[in-house]
């Protein structure tokens, strides 16, 4: 799966994808991370990429030509199969949308920042509006940053052990269970005897009922979808 993130603060990208998973994803040529500065792409020599809203009010507005060319440049050399915008007013993110994202092959992601982008950047070019959360970051790349974790962890092969993507939290629709480690007992706080016993079924039944439990009384409303 190829990413291309267009980005007016690229080095807030880097370090996401250098690290752990991601980066490991990248050397095993699993994924392909493009990072475009929007500012090449400015209008003019001192670097514009925005200007003031028309009507008035506080705040400047990413401009249209700067985004175009960009998205414009990488079309020529690939179709991509979805350009999504980050950005407060989209659809908030969860794991069906990941798991659904992560079957396509070229994406690109924008990144707003001040007040937006100018609307006809979305009525244009955009074939999804993500928000990561119901709050207001500074720009989009912590939420791209989010977004192509999400993505990238479930895609096959990334993960060391296949089995742990599937069962975490929100992949059956549930929370995950409690996970412990050793030692089995911790000054006086004991593992539950039941993981100790080898019984692999029974073990699956004890999360199982764990998942639910947990799932309603963190996130009842999980249970009603
Ligand atoms: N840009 C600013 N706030 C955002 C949010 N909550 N999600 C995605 N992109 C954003």
């Amino acid at each position: 799966m190829r990413f291309d993130i267009i980005s007016c603060q690229p080095d807030l990208l880097q370090s996401p994808f250098s690290h752990s998973i991601l980066k490991r994803a990248q050397n095993k040529g699993l994924v392909e991370i493009h990072i475009h500065d929007l500012r090449k792409f400015a209008i003019n020599k001192y670097g514009q990429i925005d200007d003031y809203a028309f009507g008035g009010g506080a705040g400047m507005v990413m401009m249209i030509e700067p985004i175009a060319k960009c998205i414009e440049a990488l079309k020529a050399d690939r179709s991509y199969d979805a350009i999504i915008y980050m950005t407060p007013d989209g659809e908030t993110l969860n794991q069906k949308i990941a798991n659904r994202l992560s079957l396509l092959e070229n994406v690109i992601i924008l990144c707003g920042h001040y007040k937006g982008v100018d609307e006809r950047v979305r009525e244009k070019y955009i074939t999804h509006e993500i928000s990561i959360g119901d709050y207001v970051l500074s720009g989009g790349e912590l939420g791209a940053a989010v977004l192509t974790d999400a993505i990238i962890r479930i895609l096959p092969g990334v993960l060391n052990d296949e089995s742990s993507a599937l069962t975490d939290s929100f992949q059956d629709g549930l929370l995950a269970p409690p996970v412990y480690t050793r030692p089995a007992d911790y000054e006086g706080m004991k593992v539950p005897e039941i993981l100790l016993s080898g019984d692999t079924p029974k073990v699956e039944q004890w999360r199982f009922e764990k998942a639910i439990e947990r799932t309603k009384q963190r996130r009842p409303d999980l249970l009603e979808d």
